[in-house]
């Protein structure tokens, strides 16, 4: 598989379309729900995150352009923010179409919490490409918008070699505690030290069968309008309903955007790029 190992970032990375046939995954439809309606609450006082800028453009726009330039996405969902589906239509199409891609795309509000979200995107894609079983459905965060194209690819070729449920993670470099409740003077004494050695931080895309992504959201329906049972990532879901999830090598530049020196540090990594 001759593709250009971008995860590092200094590499530029080849523009390649769904019908480059160097594409790894050739025969097997692969689709994307990014998620996008998140408030942005801990950037401040911005408006919906997705259209934050970085280096001139919206979150939004990178992300997209980054699934489009991963050369494996066929067509594409952005669940975005309720009040704003004419903006965040208006921005996908634009970005899309700078980076050449032509695929099937739509847009639609997303719900109150992360996984309401992505349930709203199934339903969308079921009428954008009525999927098959098999197809690949890749989750992912419009946070993480700087993804690099060789993590998109290696979740898809694990899907597509067999695994149903593949989620990237990096290692956790802190030294983790366990802490209990808080005493009168607002401390919070240390209750255990955690093994880091066997502990992973997770990104997105994750990617999964259809199968295996609607069942799971069907098993964990019930969990959607709630913030405190919401699931916050899919593959959660997967485990819950008894699945096997496995993992790959994500990438430090697949950062979600939370907070404003999250946003310096995108800045950064655009710059160097
Ligand atoms: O809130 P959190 O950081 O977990 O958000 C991760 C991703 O999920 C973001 O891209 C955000 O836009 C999206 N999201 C969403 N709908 C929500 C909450 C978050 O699409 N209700």
């Amino acid at each position: 598989m001759s593709r250009p190992d971008d995860r590092g970032g200094s590499e530029p990375e080849a523009p390649m379309t769904p019908n480059d046939p160097a594409a790894p995954v050739r025969g097997v439809r692969v689709h994307c729900v990014l998620v996008a309606a998140g408030s942005g609450t801990r950037l401040g006082d911005r408006g919906p995150k997705a259209f934050v800028e970085l280096a001139g453009r919206p979150l939004l726009a990178h992300a997209l352009e980054g699934l489009a330039r991963s050369g494996v996405v066929d067509s594409i969902v952005v669940v975005g923010p309720a009040g704003r589906i004419p903006d965040a239509d208006a921005a996908s199409r634009s970005a899309l179409a700078s980076a050449g891609w032509t695929g099937p795309l739509a847009v639609v509000p997303g719900g109150s919490t992360r996984q309401g979200s992505v349930v709203a995107g199934l339903a969308a894609l079921d009428d954008l490409a009525a999927p098959d079983e098999t197809d690949v459905v890749l989750v992912h965060d419009a946070a993480r918008c700087l993804t690099p194209g060789a993590q998109i690819r290696d979740v898809v070729e694990a899907v597509v070699g067999g695994h149903g449920a593949v989620i990237p993670v990096v290692p956790v470099t802190d030294t983790l505690k366990r802490v209990g409740e808080a005493s009168a003077d607002g401390t919070e004494p240390v209750t255990a030290t955690v093994d880091r050695a066997v502990l992973r931080a997770v990104q997105t895309p994750q990617g999964f069968t259809c199968a295996v992504v609607r069942s799971a959201h069907e098993f964990g329906a019930e969990r959607a309008g709630d913030e405190s049972l919401a699931a916050t990532d899919d593959a959660g879901l997967v485990e819950a309903a008894g699945g096997q999830v496995v993992v790959v090598p994500g990438s430090m530049e697949a950062l979600k955007v939370t907070t404003p020196w999250d946003l310096r540090v995108a800045e950064l990594i655009v710059a160097g790029r």
